[in-house]
């Protein structure tokens, strides 16, 4: 059993690290472990700056969005002798084990870590991407695709008001799902995501037999990795000469307080790993399969793409 661990969240932060943060931190002393927290991720390692913690210090942050702990993107991670330096700082202080809590990237460096010193790592799937190969869940992905729908609902009030066609861009990096989610969960008419090709020409042919039979209005969502809403929004307004206006959600999609599933599916996570860590397993990420926590093995949940749900995509093409 290992008696010290530590905790950080890396890479994009997303509402819910919180709440498995905490999870982590006191499923650790419930078991009479020590727990250190590491500030700004990957690059708060490298300097040294963190703290063992205590049950308070979690306290009043399951509600939060962000990170406690605070996140960072790291380029001295990217390198051996970075890690090496990592590594060596949490042999300093007689910790044994890391939880990191983190997307793809993140989730790769600590694969790298682990290979590269033989430290006890366990992952969890902290992004709101939902890109994480092996679970169908990411934390945040929740409250992210619900941050999403208000928008589309705002949206379809001032698209519907002027007759235009709305084109939104939304996050995912090189993910659809929350197009994908967001887009059917808003009643979009069409939902471009990188997983599926699509012919602009078509779309707008569609469009103007559309408006031309009486629709007042179209909805279209774009996840940033399958283009550029800005350019898609001007070539359907010059091919179509329908009133076409684009919003950039942005940001936003990173913040807010924590939905209930986003809050409790991350506890159900951190006691995991917490549990998992400290009875010495290593080198894997907990996540969700239908409803069920599973463990996913590390490098596998690294080097393998997730696909899109094909149900989602021809479910989007039935509705819309
Ligand atoms: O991975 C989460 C995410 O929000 C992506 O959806 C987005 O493309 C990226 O982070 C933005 O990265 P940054 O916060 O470094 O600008």
């Amino acid at each position: 059993m290992l008696k010290s661990i530590a905790v950080m969240t890396s890479g994009g932060d997303s509402p819910g690290m919180n709440a498995a943060a905490r999870a982590v931190v006191r499923t650790a002393l419930f078991v009479g472990a020590r727990v250190w927290g590491i500030n700004n991720g990957y690059h708060g390692l490298l300097e040294e700056d963190m703290f063992e913690m205590q049950s308070k210090n979690v306290g009043d942050i399951i509600q939060r969005g962000g990170t406690f702990l605070g996140t960072a993107r790291c380029k001295r991670w990217q390198t051996p002798e970075g890690r090496m330096q990592g590594y060596k700082n949490l042999v300093d202080r007689g910790i044994q084990g890391l939880v990191v809590i983190g997307g793809d990237g993140s989730l790769r460096g600590a694969q790298l870590l682990s290979q590269e010193t033989g430290i006890p790592i366990v992952g969890l799937p902290g992004t709101i991407d939902n890109d994480v190969w092996g679970s169908d869940y990411t934390i945040g992905c929740d409250t992210a695709a619900n941050t999403i729908i208000d928008a589309i609902n705002k949206l379809r009030d001032t698209a519907s008001a002027h007759r235009r066609v709305i084109v939104l861009e939304v996050m995912g990096r090189n993910s659809g799902w929350l197009a994908m989610v967001s887009g059917i969960s808003g009643g979009a008419e069409y939902i471009l995501v990188p997983e599926e090709e699509y012919d602009l020409d078509e779309i707008c042919t569609e469009m103007k037999i559309a408006y031309e039979a009486g629709k007042r209005y179209i909805l279209v969502v774009v996840a940033e990795g399958a283009g550029s809403g800005k350019e898609i929004g001007k070539a359907i307004s010059e091919k179509t000469g329908l009133d076409t206006r684009v919003s950039i959600l942005g940001y936003v999609q990173r913040g807010g307080s924590p939905t209930v599933i986003d809050r409790v599916k991350a506890s159900q996570l951190g006691e995991k790993a917490a549990l998992a860590i400290i009875s010495g397993l290593s080198d894997i990420v907990f996540g969700f399969n239908r409803g069920n926590v599973v463990s996913i093995n590390l490098h596998d949940a690294v080097t393998n793409k997730k696909k899109l749900d094909p149900e989602y995509i021809h479910l989007a093409k039935v509705l819309a």
